[in-house]
């Protein structure tokens, strides 16, 4: 009951296009689904390389951020709040290194993926970053608050 009592953890995932191209979408969804976390927000967009460049804001004095902006707005992306204890490093856990070539098998990127600039996934890297990409991408009122029949049986 505690983990109740306070906010529950949150972190923004979202599969990129490359993913949604590959139909990588359920794979990805139910591998955070069957780990026992929350899916509080999900809807399917087109950003703007503009858009993009807000959420990439961190990287944009890397070389290859333009080419991630292009990429990142080049087709549909399945932005996700996923929530629960951990989520956020855990969730980091599931991906796997930004690499592909780094990432161990049984994670999101090692199993799926091959090269960086097509590593199919995005997932918050702390808490303030979650706070900031989940502003970002979601209306407050986007994010769904309900009980799940089966979490008294997960803490
Ligand atoms: P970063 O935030 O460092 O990694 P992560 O997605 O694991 O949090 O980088 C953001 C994305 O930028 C990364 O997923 C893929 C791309 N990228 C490149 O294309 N080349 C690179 O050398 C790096 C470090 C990242």
């Amino acid at each position: 009951q505690e983990a109740h009592a306070a906010e529950m953890e949150r972190t923004f995932i979202a599969i990129k296009p490359d993913g949604v191209q590959r139909g990588l979408i359920s794979e990805i969804v139910s591998r955070f689904e069957r780990k026992g976390f929350k899916l509080v927000a999900i809807k399917i967009v087109v950003p703007s390389k503009d858009f993009a460049g807000k959420h990439y804001h961190d990287l944009k004095e890397r070389p290859f951020f333009n080419g991630l902006c292009d990429f990142l707005s080049s087709g549909p992306v399945v932005a996700m709040v996923w929530e629960g204890e951990g989520v956020i490093r855990y969730g980091r856990k599931l991906i796997g290194a930004t690499d592909p070539q780094k990432s161990e098998p049984g994670t999101i990127r090692g199993d799926l993926a091959v090269v960086v600039g097509r590593n199919i996934i995005h997932g918050s890297d702390g808490p303030e970053t979650a706070k900031d990409e989940i502003k970002l991408w979601f209306k407050p009122e986007e994010l769904v608050k309900y009980t799940s029949n089966d979490e008294k049986w997960i803490y």
